[in-house]
């Protein structure tokens, strides 16, 4: 596979195009953003954690019947993924209330949620990604039922596939980011699942394992993302 021109730099990742017009090359990057970009910075082997363990959890979804856009790791920091035209939502799955939602129901963070609470949010940069509901999304053209219906399945089913992994791995999974594409008719998970995109909570100590580490200045960012890495790995045999 030929890696062709730079199509899209975000702020973790470089999409190219390649010889195949069907098929995306992913570097995944260093560097970290949050608060919407106004926080910046870089989490050393970021990348190659992000990119190894969304290659080790999207193989888990497709056996598990969830189908993803990713095809094969092309390298430490590079996958190869299908090309998607992409759904403009944002998908968010909570377990255990954090971040903006203890701020919105103004719940302390921590409590264990009796069902998982699935969110929808629009994806757009300049509105800083806002909380939508499914009447918002019909009435602007974003998505149509069927496909919002579709995927907050899809998300639920990948919360019971990384929920088991994740459990066994000693971690909570605390929530996480989904975000969705066509490829033809077909709808596929997209974009990553890494502790950029999730919140991990040890299961013991409760210590946070995630992007939480660099938002909030914790420290020890590089050690959490390692250790999750090494602990998917273990319970995850190639
Ligand atoms: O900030 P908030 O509590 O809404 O985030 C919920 C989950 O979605 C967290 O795991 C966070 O890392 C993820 N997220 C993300 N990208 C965003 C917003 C949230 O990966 N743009």
């Amino acid at each position: 596979m030929e890696k062709g021109a730079l199509l899209y730099e975000g702020k973790a990742k470089k999409v190219f195009a390649t010889d195949e017009a069907e098929y995306y090359w992913v570097d995944y990057k260093d560097d970290a953003t949050a608060f919407n970009g106004e926080k910046k910075g870089q989490i050393l082997d970021k990348g190659m954690v992000n990119n190894q363990l969304s290659a080790l959890f999207f193989r888990e979804m497709e056996k598990a019947g969830v189908p993803t856009h990713f095809v094969e790791l092309l390298g430490e920091r590079q996958m190869l993924v299908r090309r998607l035209r992409m759904i403009p939502l944002e998908v968010v799955v909570r377990n255990v209330v954090a971040g903006s939602l203890a701020q919105r129901v103004g719940t302390e963070e921590g409590y264990r949620l009796p069902q998982a609470v699935v969110e929808l949010y629009y994806k757009d940069d300049a509105l800083g990604d806002p909380l939508v509901n499914e009447s918002h999304i019909q009435a602007m053209g974003w998505a149509g039922a069927a496909t919002v219906k579709r995927i907050q399945e899809m998300a639920l089913a990948v919360n019971r596939v990384l929920s088991g992994i994740m459990d066994k791995a000693g971690i909570e999974l605390v929530d996480f980011k989904l975000e969705f594409g066509f490829a033809g008719d077909t709808i596929l998970l997209g974009d990553e699942i890494s502790p950029d995109t999730c919140r991990f909570w040890d299961k013991e100590t409760r210590e946070k394992l995630d992007k939480d580490r660099f938002r909030r200045d914790l420290g020890q960012v590089e050690e959490a993302y390692l250790e999750v890495y090494r602990r998917v790995k273990e319970v995850l045999p190639q």
